[in-house]
Order: structure tokens, then sequence, then C-alpha cells
């Protein structure tokens, strides 16, 4: 069994099916990045994996343990499970503006209220050090870059020691040199063996940074690969229009 067995996914947004029947698998490790235009359905499916939306039908397992199953989920008990499994990065990063950069970080352990402050406050301080903000841990984020904004989202993402870290267009709002340092940080996460789920415009990253690239449009998967086959040698038309769309863009 893979680490993640996503099969059949289905969802749709009252007449509009937006995820028509998705089946794909992640190993332990891989770092998989999906392409694919506009409005194909890439962040309902990243949102499904962590059930910020319901599915119609299909089934996600991670680690062995079901979120849904043929369209059931599973109990709250054992779906919050699989969710704590993964942290998401957004687009728009999604910091709580009246905290800091600290309390951003701490507020999921906090709540949780499983470990001792001093365990989750060590930790931060870990992690802002790991993505190079040490010295802005008590700014407010009105106060930071794009870029170490995101960063901040990475660090927070990562505060509940997820085994699974999914990017939703993490560098899409920054200009190329804020979306540099991000992309850097997630290169050396990939390096460090985190098993990532990226979706993103950024080719030069899809095709240097992950083993496995999905190209999605309309709600199906329509090709998948190794990046040398997705970017070097796609064998659907729909892959090869996509991908001269994006370059010459
Ligand atoms: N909450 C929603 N209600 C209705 N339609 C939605 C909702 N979220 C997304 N959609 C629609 O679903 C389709 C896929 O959207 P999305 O998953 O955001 O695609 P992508 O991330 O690939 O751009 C789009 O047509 C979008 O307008
Ligand atoms: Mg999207």
């Amino acid at each position: 069994m893979s680490f993640i067995e996503i099969s059949n996914l289905q969802k749709s947004f009252g007449p509009l099916e937006v995820l028509k029947g998705l089946t794909f698998e992640v190993e332990k490790n891989d770092v998989l990045a999906i392409i694919g235009p506009s409005g194909s359905g890439k962040s309902t499916m990243l949102r499904s994996l962590i059930q910020l939306e319901e599915v119609n039908g299909g089934s996600i397992a991670v680690d062995g343990d079901f979120l849904v199953k043929d369209g059931v989920y599973s109990k709250p008990i054992d779906s919050k499970k699989v969710v704590a499994k993964m942290g998401m990065v957004f687009q728009q990063f999604n910091l709580f503006p009246h905290l800091t950069v600290k309390q951003n970080l701490e507020l999921a352990p906090k709540l949780v209220k499983k470990e001792r402050s001093q365990d989750y406050s060590l930790r931060s301080v870990e992690l802002l050090e790991k993505v190079g903000l040490s010295s802005k841990q008590d700014e407010y984020p009105s106060r930071l870059s794009g870029g170490q904004k995101q960063r901040v989202a990475i660090a927070r993402a990562l505060m509940m020691n997820p085994d699974i870290l999914l990017f939703d267009e993490p560098t899409s709002a920054l200009d190329p040199q804020l979306t540099k340092e991000v992309l850097h940080v997630m290169k050396k996460l990939a390096e460090e063996h985190m098993t990532m789920i990226v979706v993103t415009h950024e080719m030069e990253f899809a095709s240097h940074v992950a083993n496995r690239v999905i190209f999605m449009d309309e709600g199906s998967i329509v090709e998948e690969g190794s990046p040398q086959e997705i970017f070097s040698a796609p064998k659907v038309q729909r892959t090869k229009q996509f991908l001269n769309y994006e370059l010459y863009e």
C-alpha cells in the first residue's frame, strides 16, 4: 500500500463537477508537483485532503487510515487523525494578523494542549531559524514581505510535525526574488525527505525538485510521470499545449 492513496475522488459544487474521479498515489519522501490550468480543480483536490472540502465520492487514505472511503467519511475521531498528518501552505499565507510571528506558530499546539509550552516554544524558535526568520519572531505579519510571510506560513505548517506538507501555489503572490527565497526553503525540505504535494506554476521547481509530476485539466489527471517524462517528452497533446503556453506566456 502507498503512503497516500487517493482513488476515484469526486467533488461537485452544485451542478459543476470539479473533480471527476481522481486516482493517484504518493509514496513517503515523494515530492509530487501538480500542474495544470486555472480552474482545473487543483486547489479543491488539496483542500479535500485536509477536509476543507467534503467530497461526494471516492477514497482518501494516509498510511492505511481512511479519511473517506467510497464517499463515506470516517468518524470524526479517526478523520481528525488523518488530517493531523498533513500541514498546508496557502497562496495567500493566511497568517493571523493580530498575532506575532511566534504566536502564529504556537497557536495550533496551544489549542491542542498536548504539549508543555516550553516544548512548542523551543520548536517555534528552531523552525523560525530553519526558514531564516529568527530575527522576526516578535514582528506582526503586516511588517513582513510576502516572501517572509510565506516562510512563516511554512514554519507554522511544520509546527505540528506533519508527515506531509501540501502547498497550494505558494509563490504565485510573490515577485521573482521573493519566490526564490520561498523555493529555497521548499527545496531544503525536499532534501530532508519531507513528503510534499506542491501545486505550482514554477516549472523550474517542478522539473528540478519534484520526483513526480501530475498534469491536471478539467478535474481529471491527463498525464503523470517523472519530470523528465512530462517536461521533455509529454505524450498527450493537451500536456504539450499547456507546457508551451506556460513557457511562452
Ligand atoms: N466553493 C466553491 N463554490 C463553487 N465553485 C467553486 C468553489 N471552489 C471552487 N469552485 C470552482 O471549482 C473549479 C475548480 O476550482 P479550483 O479547485 O480552485 O481550481 P484550480 O485550483 O485548479 O485553479 C472552478 O471552476 C471554481 O470556480
Ligand atoms: Mg488553485
